[in-house]
């Protein structure tokens, strides 16, 4: 893929955890597996967007917010995101995949949103200028190589008393469907390159001053959690 004049300005800043392998291997897998999904990405865009429209709504957008969006695909939650925020907020979203990076770019050229900007970068390392109103990550925090790292660099890139809405997947938390566990994290990590190491509500527990667990479903595996930075 050739290189984007866009991503010059925001190179890849996954150098700062250099050294640690592991990460480093999973974030590599990560752009493998996610520049594969990319040309099919759009066939499960329609499945989830009451989840996601719900997650962007907790957010209480005003015309005229900075909003930071961590992971973002192809771009699902741009159109809704920027209905709220008007011509005049501006939405930066990240996204390691070159291959989702580009598509993402491309439905902003399609609509012709100049303040809808995708940065190229691995979510946990990057840094922003100024900080955002909001964030939202959807179905991503999960895939990221140091979950709790993600949501720290989410936490500083916020304003006070900032709220961040993350819709993800777990494992069945409880009843007898527990047993299929094992092949649904076989399934998640093949699909996704999904993180069995890290729990994501325990991290933003861990970063953000209130966190709510708002909507389940699919069996608890699917849910919204809505997370205060406080002051
Ligand atoms: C399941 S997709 C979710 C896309 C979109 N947010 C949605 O709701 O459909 C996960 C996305 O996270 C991105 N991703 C994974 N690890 C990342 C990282 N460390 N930094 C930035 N993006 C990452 C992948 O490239 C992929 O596009």
């Amino acid at each position: 893929m050739a290189t984007d004049n866009r991503d010059r300005e925001h190179a890849p800043a996954s150098d700062a955890l250099e050294g640690d392998s592991q990460y480093a291997a999973h974030l590599e897998r990560s752009r493998t597996v996610w520049d594969r999904w990319s040309d099919y990405y759009t066939m499960s865009e329609t499945d989830l967007e009451p989840m996601r429209e719900a997650a962007i709504d907790r957010l209480e957008l005003q015309p005229g917010d900075r909003v930071l969006e961590i992971g973002c695909g192809p771009g699902v939650n741009f159109e809704r995101v920027r209905g709220e925020i008007g011509e005049h907020g501006e939405l930066v979203a990240v996204d390691y995949s070159p291959d989702m990076v580009a598509k993402a770019r491309e439905r902003i050229d399609n609509h012709g949103w100049e303040n809808v900007e995708v940065r190229r970068a691995d979510a946990t390392t990057a840094e922003f200028d100024e900080p955002f109103d909001a964030a939202i990550a959807t179905l991503s925090l999960s895939v990221m190589p140091d979950i709790r790292r993600a949501a720290e660099t989410v936490s500083q890139s916020l304003v006070p008393d900032a709220t961040f809405v993350v819709v993800d997947v777990r494992p069945i938390p409880d009843g007898p469907a527990r047993v299929l566990n094992p092949l649904l994290w076989r399934f998640l990590r093949w699909y996704a390159n999904w993180n069995p190491d890290d729990d994501v509500v325990a991290a933003l527990e861990t970063v953000f001053d209130t966190h709510e667990l708002v909507d389940t479903s699919l069996a608890g595996t699917l849910y919204t959690v809505v997370c205060e930075k406080g002051r």
